[in-house]
């Protein structure tokens, strides 16, 4: 659904505010060295598990980040993005038959990966507004013996960043019940003061029980170079990297070279990148506000659910691709998101230029007016 909008916003010319990736480049030190890369190389195989400079690069950044003692040669497998790193995660830790427990709204791969891998999902709810989870229904979950957790944090599509406490909550179950829990942390440098990133192999005891996955994608404005990571003990990175061998072979070798230039940048560069992230936001609830729509506010990554309820639609696909059309704006039927019957709630995300935000946001302003002239 979601890459199916692109291709509505692309085929009416709406602006698209629905796949989550940015309209604007990587930092240019990174261009440069992608260009370098290009000239002298590498341009065959990589190391199937990952360049051991640029393993070495991602050890070294998500020791100081995680404040783990990562090793590049024992807990490390380089994929072809975060995409790669869960299917590689669930089939790391799933067998046919076996569960896995998965938040809903949930990034609609998980379902699909667990599918995949002949696995049975079992649903648990982040109620809306908050998107809190109920701790009695995440326990009975895991008396159904589940193989894995997934968690998506900070999250898409909800924007909630799980406090400390709520990963304890997850911690003990996992300790309890002897399960894998399969992270997604690919927005874990885009997250709205006062919260803060935890990262769950970081908590007391889960390193070894966490297969870690992220990417350069989103931190990076880097989604097309396909470029991601499982982090993990060394005997889960054993299997990890058999998997990943059958599915992939490797990521492209000479982007893993320019990307070490990525990883080496200072962490003043995260510091910005998050200010960069909270104007946007700011700059893009504004518009919402001002166009009178009821939206919950994202603690973490770039997107926002905004409810549409009041527009009387029986359907969000309906809603959508009539915003995309009459109001030139595409956003994700949130349905696509959930595994309950909720269809009232729509995706947006706001990793665009001013410029684009700007154009977007008085498209929006326009939205009841529209709507007014259009019976539904
Ligand atoms: C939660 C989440 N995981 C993974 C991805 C894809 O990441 P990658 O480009 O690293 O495959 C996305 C992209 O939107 C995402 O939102």
């Amino acid at each position: 659904m979601i890459r199916g909008m692109t291709r509505l916003a692309n085929q009416c010319g709406a602006i698209n505010l629905s796949q989550g990736f940015p309209d604007f480049d990587p930092p240019e030190p990174v261009l440069k060295a992608a260009e370098r890369a290009a000239r002298v190389g590498p341009h065959q195989y990589a190391v199937t598990w990952g360049a051991p400079n640029f393993r070495a690069a991602i050890a070294s950044k998500q020791s100081r980040f995680m404040r783990l003692p990562l090793d590049p040669d024992e807990n490390i497998v380089v994929t072809c993005g975060s995409t790669e790193a869960m299917m590689v995660a669930m089939m790391t830790a799933c067998n046919p038959g076996d569960k896995v427990v998965i938040f809903s709204p949930f990034y609609e791969n998980y379902a699909a990966d667990a599918i995949l891998c002949g696995a049975e999902p079992i649903h648990i709810t982040l109620h809306p507004p908050d998107f809190c989870f109920d701790p009695a229904e995440l326990r009975r979950a895991f008396e159904q013996r589940p193989k894995a957790l997934v968690l998506c944090n900070p999250s898409n599509p909800s924007g909630k960043v799980f406090t400390r406490a709520e990963l304890l909550t997850m911690a003990n179950l996992a300790e309890e019940f002897d399960t894998f829990v399969l992270t997604d942390e690919v927005y874990e440098h885009i997250v709205y003061a006062p919260h803060e990133h935890t990262y769950f192999a970081s908590l007391p005891g889960m390193f070894e029980r966490t297969i870690c996955c992220s990417s350069l994608s989103k931190t990076y404005s880097m989604t097309g170079w396909r470029l991601g990571y499982v982090i993990a003990s060394p005997s889960v990175i054993n299997e990890a990297r058999k998997v990943h061998d059958f599915l992939t072979v490797g990521a492209a070798a000479p982007l893993q070279e320019a990307a070490v230039t990525a990883l080496q940048l200072p962490d003043s560069y995260y510091k910005e990148l998050q200010d960069l992230y909270t104007q946007k936001r700011a700059m893009f609830l504004q518009y919402l506000d001002e166009a009178g729509l009821k939206y919950t506010q994202p603690d973490g990554a770039y997107y926002v659910m905004i409810d549409i309820s009041e527009f009387g639609w029986k359907s969000d696909v309906g809603f959508c691709e009539w915003l995309a059309r009459e109001v030139g704006v595409a956003a994700v039927p949130g349905s696509s998101f959930f595994h309950e019957p909720v269809n009232h709630l729509i995706r947006l995300h706001f990793a665009k230029r001013a410029e684009t935000l700007s154009a977007a946001g008085e498209r929006l302003l326009m939205v009841r007016e529209k709507a007014k002239a259009c019976s539904v």
